[in-house]
């Protein structure tokens, strides 16, 4: 599929802008409530204990504040946090030299974390549970096995592929969080607070029109901010209205529901060449030459939580609500 305005996933551009707009605490930390709560009793408790905090997993779809979770508890807790990601640990010494490294109460990010490879995996049981890893020296019959203490730290797993995940290694985490898609009214305050940011004017009704196109996702509601603040400036003396949000998302391609061309090329080819399903995830992904695991983490969340698509144990199938969409009459087979 050709690269999408509305990808979620990271890209290069995102790297500038998010590192200016990412909160830094948790009262910047807008939305997702029930885990802001939680996190702020177990903050407070472990703080006051003087202790690190109880290993965290945080997961769901690309872009909706896992990462950016991460930073905050190490800042609320005032530690250190070290970044890396499942693909990036290739071995257990790999793993065990950055353990080594950890100060005491230190955060651990592990991001992608269905993606380590199993041996890694099991060095990390020991660390998670004894803060202790044991390593095999020497060869053959001559080897011996010694254990290095770790300081006592925080590792924080964030993931969209819980269901990847091996019962052993979740079961070390104290706390799983799933990541919600944001409301438009949530998008809509941090839409605002981003501009302040970036100095750029925007009247409200042009903030909570760039929230309704933004898939529920963050990321994507500062991207399209980006944007929308070239065209602006060109177009409509440097103030994002209404006009000049609807006038670039519709160059953008991005609909009034945040759907965008690859999210509307899926629907159609459930309803042209399936008749609107039941089809199979295989099925439909090799007809879009996309790889299931993306349709299912990127495209799916989205579409499934408003009503566009449907899992059913047959497949696929495209919603009443998508035809209406679409404005296509379902035809009986
Ligand atoms: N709850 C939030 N409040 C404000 N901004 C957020 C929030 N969650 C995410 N963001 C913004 O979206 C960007 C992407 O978030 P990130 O944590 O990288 O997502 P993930 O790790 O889940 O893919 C961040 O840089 C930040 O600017
Ligand atoms: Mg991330």
């Amino acid at each position: 599929m050709p690269k999408r305005m509305i990808e979620t996933t990271y890209t290069e551009e995102d790297v500038q802008i998010e590192t200016t707009l990412r909160p830094q605490f948790l009262k910047d930390y807008v939305g997702q409530e029930k885990i802001k709560a939680n996190l702020q009793v177990y903050i407070d408790a472990a703080k006051e204990r003087g202790d690190s905090l109880d290993h965290a997993l945080f997961y769901g779809p690309p872009g909706l504040g896992k990462t950016t979770l991460a930073g905050i508890i190490a800042n609320e807790m005032g530690v250190h946090v070290k970044i890396t990601s499942g693909p990036a640990i290739e071995k257990p010494g790999d793993l065990a030299a950055i353990l080594n490294g950890l100060q005491e109460g230190d955060v651990l990010f592990i991001d992608e974390i269905h993606r380590l490879p199993r041996q890694v995996e099991e060095v990390l049981y020991p660390a998670m549970e004894d803060f202790a890893i044991d390593i095999l020296i020497g060869k053959g019959s001559g080897a011996k096995s010694i254990r290095l203490e770790l300081p006592k730290f925080t590792l924080i797993g964030a993931t969209t592929r819980a269901g990847l995940l091996t019962a052993p290694l979740r079961d070390r985490f104290g706390m799983i969080h799933r990541l919600e898609f944001y409301s438009t009214e949530e998008l809509t305050r941090i839409i605002t607070a981003s501009a302040k940011k970036l100095s750029v004017a925007i009247e409200p009704e042009g903030a909570k029109e760039l929230a309704r196109r933004s898939r529920g996702t963050p990321r994507l509601a500062n991207r399209m901010l980006k944007r929308v603040r070239d065209f602006a400036q060109i177009k409509f003396d440097g103030v994002i209205t209404k006009e000049a949000a609807d006038y670039a998302l519709d160059l953008m391609e991005v609909d009034k529901y945040g759907l965008d061309a690859s999210d509307r090329r899926i629907l159609m080819t459930i309803i042209e060449q399936f008749n609107g399903g039941p089809v199979g995830l295989e099925h439909l992904a090799a007809s879009l030459g996309e790889d299931t695991g993306t349709i299912e983490d990127v495209y799916e969340p989205y579409l499934l939580q408003n009503n566009f698509l449907q899992r059913t144990p047959k497949g696929r199938v495209a919603t009443e609500n998508a035809y209406l969409h679409f404005g296509i009459t379902r035809t009986k087979d």
